[in-house]
């Protein structure tokens, strides 16, 4: 009898030790990509936002970006009505008042349906630069 029982305290205890190492991993891995944010969002563009930066910023916005977002950024371009989802307005608010690491981070992470280009980063930077030409005065 007592054999019995202590064998299942022993499967309990195996059972709860399971559940809470898989319960630690999951919230150790949130914790990962939060942190990762973070960096993300104080992460300092290295290209100061003057003219040679815009411009450069135009030319891969003209290339990779514009047939979705639209030439003045409000999400109109040629291939809008394409895709599923609205296509961000990048003048608004909430796409201008995020850092330029967050804006950067985002068009790296491209979350579909934007498409994973081979640009640089630092074409990603000018391009960060680029956009906020679009904020709304
Ligand atoms: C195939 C169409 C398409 C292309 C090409 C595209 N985007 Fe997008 N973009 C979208 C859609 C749709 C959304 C909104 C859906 C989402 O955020 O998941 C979006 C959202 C965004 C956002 C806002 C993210 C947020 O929610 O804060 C930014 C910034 C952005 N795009 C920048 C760019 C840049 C820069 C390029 C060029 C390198 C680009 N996009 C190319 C379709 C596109």
């Amino acid at each position: 009898m007592k054999n019995k029982y202590q064998n299942q305290i022993v499967t309990n205890l195996v059972f709860i030790l399971i559940a809470f190492l898989f319960i630690s991993m999951v919230s150790a891995q949130h914790e990962v990509s939060l942190k990762v944010s973070k960096v993300a969002v104080k992460m300092k563009n290295p290209y100061p936002a003057d003219q040679y930066s815009f411009e450069r910023g135009r030319h891969s916005y003209q290339i990779d970006c514009v047939r979705c977002h639209g030439k003045s950024g409000n999400g109109d371009g040629t291939n809008s009505e394409k895709v599923q989802q609205v296509v961000s307005d990048l003048g608004s608010d909430a796409i201008q008042k995020q850092t330029d690491g967050e804006l950067f981070w985002k068009i790296s992470e491209a979350r579909r349906p934007m498409p994973l280009t081979e640009i640089t980063d630092d074409q990603r930077w000018d391009i960060v630069n680029f956009i906020r030409a679009f904020k709304k005065k």
